[in-house]
């Protein structure tokens, strides 16, 4: 008995040593009701028989929900915290790494090499960090950067002082670096067992922070790049062309495959933006929506990793419900997406025209909200003829302004017609002693007006927050209505707030299935967004009072115009006020009837998300973010 005895200690020592397990993944076949075939990363998957040969002692870690463990936990319950007695031991993220295949990172924060404090710390680094800090690459790149700092909990950020304090705060603790659908499913059968939060991010653009969370297991979807053109896709309700992205695929990425091809995609005008990630799942408005809708509206079949840990295809067919629901009720909120099948458009030429006027020695202040005032009053002429504006006004001073068309992107329109477009508006500015010089420019196709049009975004400030409405077009029928809405833009940029905004439209083409995007955008003329920043050395109080007067004082006066309306849940703020009514108006309901369907134990939280409500994170600043134990309320 013994030696073998002894035989088995030893065995045990090694074995917590070093787990010694082989990554759990089975290939199985490709086909798939979606379609079109599973993409090979797709094919990669996690089966109860591969998880007993792998992990044959601890597949209740691992192991799928069944049915009898999907009810809800108790009241007052939070997620476990590093630190915590229930905080997965290293032997355990060992093993959970081995499973992977070697896929798990643990979190360094983005900044680290600027603090002495971190064993990255490295000067030359810091500096190339912080020269690039506001380049939204440099974040999609990281498994757990986001270009919202202030709602991690500005807890690494960029310095110049190495002594300062750098601490994981609200980034996500580990991230699995996802190549394919295994390990998908082990992190979300992981999480669920462990009672770990669970985090998706993809590129980290979210702005309300839902791509991060302290304590979390992060998943990250930026590498599932594949892209499949399908010439002839056929469903019940759609014969035509199509793409087939994986979840990691960016804007530029589809736009520079669709150039190739000679096809037109509805993305976002955002370079780096995760068209097949939190983008098309909360909506998204692109450059096309004015002729096409929402991206939401194109999406034809999912594949998808369900809270459960079984990996499903989501079509009208296969799960109603569930098609219905994650075309537009948000990302991180229904399962993980791992690709999206949406229909394309033939190739399409676009005018884009940048232009500006100021006030001046010439035009005075009432002089150039009149030459607004004849830009608004065009937003529903502007919006049916398909095209797309992106525009900022902003108060350059007392009584001194500027507008900038950023630009007038005039889809489906030669030069002479987009200028026969313009040539009302273009004749009151002139009438009104504003001169503008167009740069209008034709493009073939719609990857070369997008490069020329839109610039790469600058992201990562933690020193601002923004809101936005979706103003209707009923603000538009009546002058009393249009009035109230001319004299609210007015107002707030005044208060020296600035206007980024975007004159289109997003209606659900005819035949196309609904979907749960919120029904603000159907009727709506003018996405709105306006900001509120801050001072670098502003208290926590300080930072809190001014959000909440933004968000209820200049935000409210939006709002009044307005009630009825809504909000992009994707380009918002994070405080909005009744953010179910604002984010998902009458689709609520069922989105919160169908998430307590699909995930039970609500192991995909988000924040203003579908039931966040049901949920707290208290942060270490007292702010609204995400560096804090999360809890049920
Ligand atoms: C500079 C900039 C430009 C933008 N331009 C546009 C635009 O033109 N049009 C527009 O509509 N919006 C635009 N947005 C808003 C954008 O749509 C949102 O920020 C969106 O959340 C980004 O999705 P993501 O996957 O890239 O980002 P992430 O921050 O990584 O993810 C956002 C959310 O989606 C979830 N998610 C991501 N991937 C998956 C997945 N595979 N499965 C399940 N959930 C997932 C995440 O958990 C998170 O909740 C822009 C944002 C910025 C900062
Ligand atoms: C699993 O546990 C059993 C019993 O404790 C042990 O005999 C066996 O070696 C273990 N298997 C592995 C792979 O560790
Ligand atoms: C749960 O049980 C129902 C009915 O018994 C069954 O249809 C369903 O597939 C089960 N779900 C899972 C995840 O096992
Ligand atoms: C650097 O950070 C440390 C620690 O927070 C602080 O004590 C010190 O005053 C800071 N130095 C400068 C120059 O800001
Ligand atoms: C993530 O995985 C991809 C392969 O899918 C690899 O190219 C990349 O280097 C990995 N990134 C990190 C940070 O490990
Ligand atoms: C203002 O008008 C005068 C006279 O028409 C003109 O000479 C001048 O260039 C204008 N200034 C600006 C800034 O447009
Ligand atoms: C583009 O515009 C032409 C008229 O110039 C119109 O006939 C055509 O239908 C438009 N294309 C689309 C896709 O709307
Ligand atoms: C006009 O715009 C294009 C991009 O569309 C740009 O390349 C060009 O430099 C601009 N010309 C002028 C004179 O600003
Ligand atoms: C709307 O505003 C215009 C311009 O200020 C003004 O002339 C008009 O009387 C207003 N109409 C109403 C109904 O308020
Ligand atoms: C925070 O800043 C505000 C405004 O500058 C100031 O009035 C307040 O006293 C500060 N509070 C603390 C706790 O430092």
């Amino acid at each position: 008995m013994a030696p073998s005895s002894i035989f088995a200690g030893a065995l045990l020592a090694f074995y917590l040593a070093t787990p010694g397990s082989a990554a759990a993944v089975q290939k199985v076949s490709s086909v798939s009701d979606a379609g079109a075939p599973l993409f090979t990363n797709e094919q990669l998957q996690l089966t109860e028989h591969i998880l007993s040969t792998a992990a044959p002692n601890h597949t209740a870690l691992f192991d799928f929900a069944k049915n009898s463990s999907l009810s809800v936990r108790s009241r007052n319950e939070c997620k476990a915290y590093p630190g915590d007695a229930a905080w997965p031991s290293n032997f355990v993220w060992t093993l959970f790494d081995e499973l992977l295949g070697g896929a798990l990172i643990k979190t360094v924060p983005l900044a680290a090499a600027c603090y002495s404090s971190w064993p990255e710390y490295d000067s030359d680094e810091c500096d190339t960090i912080t020269a690039d800090w506001t380049d939204s690459n440099l974040h999609a790149a990281d498994p757990a950067s986001v270009m919202w700092p202030l709602f991690e909990g500005r807890t690494c950020l960029p310095t110049t002082n190495a002594s300062a304090s750098c601490t994981v705060g609200g980034y996500s603790s580990y991230a699995v670096n996802v190549s394919n659908v295994a390990q998908v499913q082990l992190a979300v059968n992981f999480a669920r067992n462990a009672n770990l939060r669970l985090v998706v991010k993809n590129t980290g653009h979210d702005f309300n922070g839902k791509s991060t969370g302290a304590g979390a297991l992060g998943v990250w979807t930026h590498h599932l790049k594949d892209i499949d053109y399908i010439k002839n896709y056929k469903s019940r309700t759609y014969q035509g062309p199509a793409v087939k992205m994986g979840a990691g695929v960016q804007a530029h990425e589809i736009y520079e495959k669709a150039n190739e091809l000679g096809f037109t995609a509805v993305g976002g005008e955002g370079k780096t933006v995760g068209v097949a990630g939190g983008y098309v799942l909360g909506g998204g408005h692109s450059p096309m929506s004015s002729m096409y809708g929402l991206a939401a509206d194109q999406v034809l079949a999912l594949e998808v990793v369900l809270a459960n840990g079984r990996f499903v295809t989501v079509t009208e067919e296969t799960d109603p419900d569930l098609f219905w629901a994650i075309r537009g009720g948000g990302g991180g909120t229904f399962g993980i997406v791992t690709s999206v099948i949406s229909r394309v458009h033939p190739k399409v030429g676009v005018t884009v025209s940048t232009f500006s006027f100021a006030t001046s020695t010439n035009v005075s202040a009432d002089t150039f909200w009149a030459g607004i005032r004849s830009y608004v009053e065009r937003f529903p002429a502007y919006a049916d003829a398909g095209t797309y504006a992106y525009f900022w006004v902003i108060a350059t001073g007392t009584d001194s302004f500027e507008f900038l068309m950023n630009p007038f992107f005039a889809t489906n329109h030669t030069l002479a017609e987009y200028n026969a477009l313009v040539e009302p508006w273009y004749k009151d500015l002139a009438d009104l002693g504003i001169s503008i010089t167009p740069n209008s420019t034709y493009y073939d196709n719609y990857y070369d007006a997008w490069m020329a049009g839109f610039p790469l975004e600058t992201v990562a400030s933690s020193v601002m927050m923004t809101g936005s409405r979706l103003f209707p077009r009923a603000n538009w029928e009546t002058t009393y209505s249009f009035n109230s809405t001319f004299d609210a833009l007015r107002t707030t940029v005044t208060a020296g707030y600035a206007l980024l905004a975007f004159n289109m439209k997003a209606e659900l083409q005819d035949g196309y299935p609904s979907n749960s995007a919120n029904p603000a955008f159907r009727n709506t003329l003018l996405h709105a967004i306006t900001s509120t920043s801050w001072s670098s050395t502003a208290n926590n109080t300080a930072i809190k009072d001014q959000m909440e007067t933004f968000t209820n004082d200049v935000m409210g006066i939006w709002r009044a115009t307005c009630p009825d309306a809504g909000a992009y849940m994707s380009e918002s703020d994070i405080l909005e006020p009744n953010f179910k009514e604002a984010f998902y108006g009458s689709n609520y309901a069922r989105l919160w009837k169908l998430k307590q369907i699909y995930d039970p134990t609500f192991l995909f939280y988000a924040p203003t998300g579908v039931g966040s409500d049901n949920w707290v994170v208290n942060s270490e600043d007292g702010l609204p973010d995400q560096n804090g134990r999360l809890c049920r309320v």
